[in-house]
């Protein structure tokens, strides 16, 4: 059986968690939140790589064998350092702008994330291979992560917050939306209500999930289908986290 570390700023990471189960329902997890220190969407990148060793290091010590970084602040800024840094695989995100520079058929592509990543060269590199071909519109999701943290994923406190910074996408003209920070699927509902049925929404987690599951056969990590084991660290208060990770694991510690 594997043991995969997973972490975030907070409970934002739970969104790729819940991809990867479906695809691995069988290994143990250590899910880390930063949510002490969270959000990094507006921290320096020394900030953020520092939180990165920090948790990494509690992780290998619990025994993971690979880590996603379930965060796609953290991975632009400090995916890169961590693996020349530690002898683990890591598996990063990156906001979908490939199949939604592919798909868009009228040619906007909206990218709402954090400042982090909308300022980060990993980003910039995916988005100046697409730019000459689409437009891409980007908006920090204001206050998403915020109302994830505090457990708000609907309502009309979450209607407001979100239309404040998908609106501009919209009147752009964006028929594709790519949620690139792992705390927004959270309002995906909300998202999709405001868009509207011809917009289409993409959330990256699936495809980090089939690639974890890539990265653990190249490496000849062992995947037994044991029992699921879902073992939950956070920083601070536990109490979102724990509330949000029922939703979808069955048991937890
Ligand atoms: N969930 C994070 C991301 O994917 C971080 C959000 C934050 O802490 O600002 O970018």
């Amino acid at each position: 059986m594997a043991v995969i570390g997973i972490f975030d700023s907070g409970s934002g990471g739970l969104s790729v968690l819940k991809e990867i189960l479906k695809v691995l329902p069988g290994e143990r997890y250590i899910y880390f939140s930063d949510n002490a220190y969270c959000p990094y969407g507006n921290r320096s990148r020394e900030y953020v790589i520092s939180r990165a060793r920090t948790i990494t290091s509690i992780l290998l010590e619990k025994g993971c064998e690979a880590i996603v970084v379930a965060c796609n602040t953290a991975t632009a800024a400090a995916i890169e350092t961590l693996r020349v840094e530690f002898p683990v695989p890591f598996i990063g995100m990156e906001p979908a702008v490939k199949p939604a520079a592919l798909g868009t058929e009228l040619g906007v592509i909206g990218v709402l994330a954090t400042a982090g990543t909308l300022k980060a060269s990993k980003y910039l590199n995916t988005k100046g291979k697409y730019e000459n071909d689409v437009k891409i519109i980007e908006h920090v999701g204001e206050g998403f992560v915020e109302l994830v943290e505090r457990g708000v994923l609907s309502g009309p406190e979450a209607d407001a917050v979100v239309e404040k910074s998908l609106r501009p996408l919209l009147d752009a003209g964006a028929d594709i939306i790519v949620l690139g920070c792992t705390h927004y699927p959270f309002l995906i509902d909300t998202v999709r209500k405001i868009a509207g049925p011809d917009v289409r929404v993409i959330d990256p987690a699936p495809a980090v999930a089939c690639q974890l599951v890539r990265v653990l056969k190249e490496r000849g990590i062992g995947l037994d289908e044991g029992s699921l084991s879902v073992e939950l660290l956070s920083s601070g208060d536990p109490e979102t986290l724990k509330k949000l990770a029922a939703t979808f694991i069955p048991v937890q510690k």
